[in-house]
């Protein structure tokens, strides 16, 4: 009797602790500070092992948890094999270039067996970001996302969701990467193609020796998930899409955005998104799919890599699930399409998009791959551009030659997409717009890493302002020497 009462009673507690555990919201697990170990470890893809770059023996690596506003310590500690540093990719860092990670432009590389204590400042940032190493091709395994919930005494622009998911997109070589970045510098071509593209990691059901691994959204049906979505990859623009499923954009570059419906994503390298999926769907599985867009001729990675959503309950699921719609390969419409109806929400997150300019630069970004003679239309490429220090407006973009009494004619000064990625269409243009408020040395470059290492990079120095909280914070004590 006792025995069954006491069983009773810790039956009850079970349930009522679950009870209290389940309704953590997941926001609250936030920390001021990490500890980062850049070490090797050991991942089996495809049917092969090797070792691969790792932030804590993790692939990817560990999520950063924030809420807006938090400024918070990450020791860096290098036990790997070779010099790294770190990038928190989208985080302004107001007045602190010290920290922003590209190597030999904001900061030598920490060596192996030094450590670096990086601060990160959080201000205007929402939403979904992603930090990465900047030093050579260690990005490919270096690389987590950043959770930016909002203030503690706030909320989404939407109905807090059921259940957040992370889904970060990478590319596997099967080869070490190092082997691959050596090879292509060496011989100035055009480098490997990897071998693979990843969800969280995982390669999915299309590939050898993945299926067990493959990455599962259990999904409820009736719920709202919240998809944290990062393109981590190397070289690729991506198309993904859920089968049955339409995505609600919600969010791009952790600033919110009018909610956007669409049937397929386009995502460039470097860019992140925040897209609600409705499991409004017959419980069943589902893929998730995501594949290449490419322009210009150049060999690049087609397969397609695959996540299962996997509603919960009762039933026999298909053992394939067909396959989402995604648009072809080198579907230029299809992926504008997409950017074209991204709009910013200025009456929710006020950012005045400067009206008078006081310094325009027109540049050009190319590379001089084909001798083309003036009567020839050239293939150009796509440029995903990243700027560090800064979000800017994306006003404008087209294709064609820029058009400097025509085309300002038809920018979006009202409610356009505040970014840090923007993509330079093929044989085209875009018109980007910013406060220049961010004291310190900031770099921009494409975010595809085989252009980046040709040298599509640029940086922008921004001075000192008058007031004192205008004005460059002082270097950390620890930073790297050279
Ligand atoms: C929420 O907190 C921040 C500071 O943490 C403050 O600036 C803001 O005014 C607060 N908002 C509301 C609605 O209380
Ligand atoms: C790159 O591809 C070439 C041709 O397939 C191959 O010979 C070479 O070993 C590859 N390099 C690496 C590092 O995988
Ligand atoms: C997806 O959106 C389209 C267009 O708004 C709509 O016609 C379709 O019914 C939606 N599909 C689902 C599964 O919600
Ligand atoms: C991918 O490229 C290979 C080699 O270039 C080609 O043989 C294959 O048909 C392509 N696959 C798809 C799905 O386009
Ligand atoms: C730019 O657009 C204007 C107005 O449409 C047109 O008159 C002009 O010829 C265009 N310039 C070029 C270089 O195409
Ligand atoms: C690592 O960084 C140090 C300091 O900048 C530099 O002297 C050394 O050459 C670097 N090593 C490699 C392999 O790049």
């Amino acid at each position: 009797m006792l025995n069954t009462l006491s069983s009773m009673f810790y039956k009850e507690l079970f349930l009522q602790i679950l009870f209290i555990v389940s309704f953590i919201p997941l926001s609250s697990q936030t920390k001021s500070h990490y500890n980062f170990v850049v070490k090797e470890a050991r991942y089996p893809r495809l049917c092969s092992t090797k070792s691969i770059l790792t932030v804590n023996g993790k692939f990817p690596g560990p999520t950063i948890k924030v809420h807006k506003g938090d400024t918070i310590f990450v020791d860096v500690y290098n036990k790997g094999n070779y010099n790294i540093t770190l990038h928190w990719h989208g985080v302004t860092q107001p007045r602190n270039p010290w920290s922003d990670g590209p190597e030999y432009i904001t900061q030598c590389p920490i060596q192996p067996g030094r450590r670096f204590r990086q601060k990160v400042i959080f201000s205007v940032e929402e939403g979904t970001l992603w930090w990465h190493a900047h030093s050579d091709w260690s990005r490919a395994t270096v690389h987590g996302a950043i959770h930016i919930y909002p203030r503690k005494n706030s909320t989404y622009p939407f109905p807090e969701p059921y259940g957040q998911i992370p889904i970060i997109f990478g590319e596997w070589w099967k080869s070490d990467v190092n082997d691959v970045y050596r090879e292509f510098v060496e011989s100035g071509g055009t480098p490997n193609s990897s071998d693979a593209i990843t969800v969280n990691g995982q390669p999915g059901d299309l590939y050898p020796c993945s299926r067990s691994e493959t990455f599962r959204l259990r999904v409820e049906q009736g719920r709202t998930y919240l998809l944290r979505v990062v393109n981590a990859a190397m070289n690729l623009m991506l198309f993904f899409a859920i089968s049955k499923h339409n995505l609600t954009v919600v969010g791009v570059d952790a600033m919110y955005t009018r909610p956007m419906t669409k049937d397929y994503i386009c995502i460039s390298p470097g860019q992140t998104m925040d897209v609600l999926l409705h499991a409004n769907q017959e419980p069943n599985h589902y893929y998730l799919a995501a594949r290449a867009y490419s322009t210009g001729g150049v060999e690049f990675d087609n397969t397609t890599t695959t996540a299962r959503v996997e509603y919960r309950g009762s039933y026999t699921p298909l053992l394939t699930p067909p396959l989402p719609y995604l648009p072809n390969f080198a579907d230029t419409e299809a992926a504008y399409d997409f950017f074209r109806s991204m709009r910013g929400l200025p009456e929710k997150y006020p950012h005045q998009v400067p009206k008078h300019i006081s310094r325009h630069i027109l540049t050009t970004v190319s590379i001089n791959t084909f001798p083309c003679s003036n009567d020839q239309s050239c293939e150009g490429l796509d440029h995903p551009i990243h700027l560090h220090g800064f979000s800017f407006h994306v006003v404008g973009f087209g294709f064609g030659n820029f058009n400097k009494s025509k085309d300002p004619m038809n920018y979006n000064l009202y409610d356009p997409p505040f970014m840090n990625t923007a993509t330079v269409p093929v044989n085209g243009w875009a018109a980007i717009r910013f406060w220049a408020t961010n004291p310190g040395v900031w770099f921009m470059h494409c975010h595809l890493e085989r252009h980046l290492t040709w040298g599509m990079e640029t940086v922008f120095i921004v001075k000192n302002g008058k007031s004192l909280d205008a004005k460059l914070l002082p270097p950390p004590q620890d930073m790297p020497p050279c």
